[in-house]
């Protein structure tokens, strides 16, 4: 199966890296407008092809998938040019730079093409521990997820309102398909709190926000760039439910639980994961299963999720979500 990538930066050579071990994968093209980091890429994993111009990709019939790792504001028009090719593709989050274009992409893809192969990235999914905490709790009441950063340089590509959407959007998301992966539920509404503190890009910069679920259950998220929390690391979660509470921190690689019927605290470490097992989840849709772990669907639900909460915060209002 021939691959290309389009967006040879720090993403795109994660997911290059991760599909290495698949001896069904053959990494073929490379694609950046920094023609550069295409044939570095290229150079590095032996590939056919290293370009400047995406058309190439699009064109040619014998690749097969596409995986889309370049800055957020390009991702509404690759994707839906990879849906035009035909190409099955994965798309590194967020979606889209907002959730209307998030949906207009979910929207081009179930009008065009919705036998296509097309994956959300949500790596925290795949986290071992957060595998883990499902098997524990099974029926919970609260989480709590925090996504914690060290303040973002002001010329940081991904603190551009317009290139990458801030922090809140850019990680935020992360936070959001977690909270509604572990509910197991659509979100009904959301009240928020949060602005912009400190970043002179003006984007919001740290919001608290809590989702009510339809199935009843409650999630939190914190989301910023005040300061990494050192004792819990840069991403932590709490669950509470009926069988107990557990926490994750040392970004959700340890995880401790306290059961509601026996003393004492349960202690497991783990991997981060998320990166190799969401490839080999879209490999293994790919080559026949076609079960889609985190959809195009997923990928607009967690954008919509930070777009009410952005405007709850703004309008101090209750939003509803949907
Ligand atoms: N899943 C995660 O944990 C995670 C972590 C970091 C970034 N991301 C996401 O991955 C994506 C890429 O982030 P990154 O950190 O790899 O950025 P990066 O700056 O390291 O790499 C992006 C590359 O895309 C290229 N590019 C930008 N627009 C392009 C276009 N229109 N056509 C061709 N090439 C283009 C840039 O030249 C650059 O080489 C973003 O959507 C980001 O939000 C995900």
């Amino acid at each position: 199966m021939k691959i290309a990538i389009i967006g040879c930066g720090e993403m795109g050579w994660q997911h290059a890296e991760c599909l290495t071990s698949f001896p069904q994968i053959e990494l073929f093209a490379f694609c950046d407008q920094d023609l550069q980091r295409a044939q570095q890429m290229q150079h590095h994993f032996q590939g056919e092809i290293a370009t400047d111009d995406p058309a190439l990709i699009w064109e040619k019939p014998d690749i097969h998938v596409v995986y889309i790792t370049t800055h957020t504001n390009s991702h509404r028009d690759l994707c839906k040019r990879a849906i035009q090719a035909k190409k099955h593709f994965m798309v590194e989050k967020p979606l889209a730079l907002t959730s209307r274009e998030a949906l207009e992409i979910y929207e081009y893809y179930e009008l065009h093409a919705p036998s296509l192969i097309a994956m959300s990235a949500f790596k925290f999914r795949f986290y071992e521990m957060i595998q883990k905490a499902r098997t524990l709790l099974s029926s919970v009441y609260m989480i709590s997820v925090q996504i914690m950063d060290d303040p973002w340089p002001a010329d940081f590509w991904a603190n551009q309102a317009n290139v990458g959407g801030g922090n809140v959007l850019s990680q935020g998301v992360h936070g959001t398909d977690l909270l509604r992966y572990l509910a197991d539920s659509e979100p009904d509404h959301v009240y928020a709190v949060g602005k912009n503190y400190h970043q002179s890009t003006r984007v919001v910069d740290n919001l608290s926000a809590t989702f009510y679920f339809k199935n009843g259950i409650s999630g939190t998220l914190i989301v910023g760039d005040c300061a990494e929390a050192p004792l819990v690391g840069k991403f932590m979660v709490q669950m509470h439910g009926r069988e107990g509470s557990l926490l994750l921190t040392d970004r959700l690689t340890r995880l401790k639980f306290k059961s509601a019927t026996g003393s004492g605290i349960q202690e497991w470490k783990g991997e981060e994961s998320g990166f190799m097992e969401e490839n080999r989840h879209f490999l293994s849709a790919l080559l026949g299963n076609r079960y889609i772990p985190s959809t195009l669907w997923d990928g607009y639900m967690a954008q919509l999720m930070i777009d009410s909460a952005i405007e709850s915060a703004r309008k101090k209002r209750l939003k509803e979500i949907g």
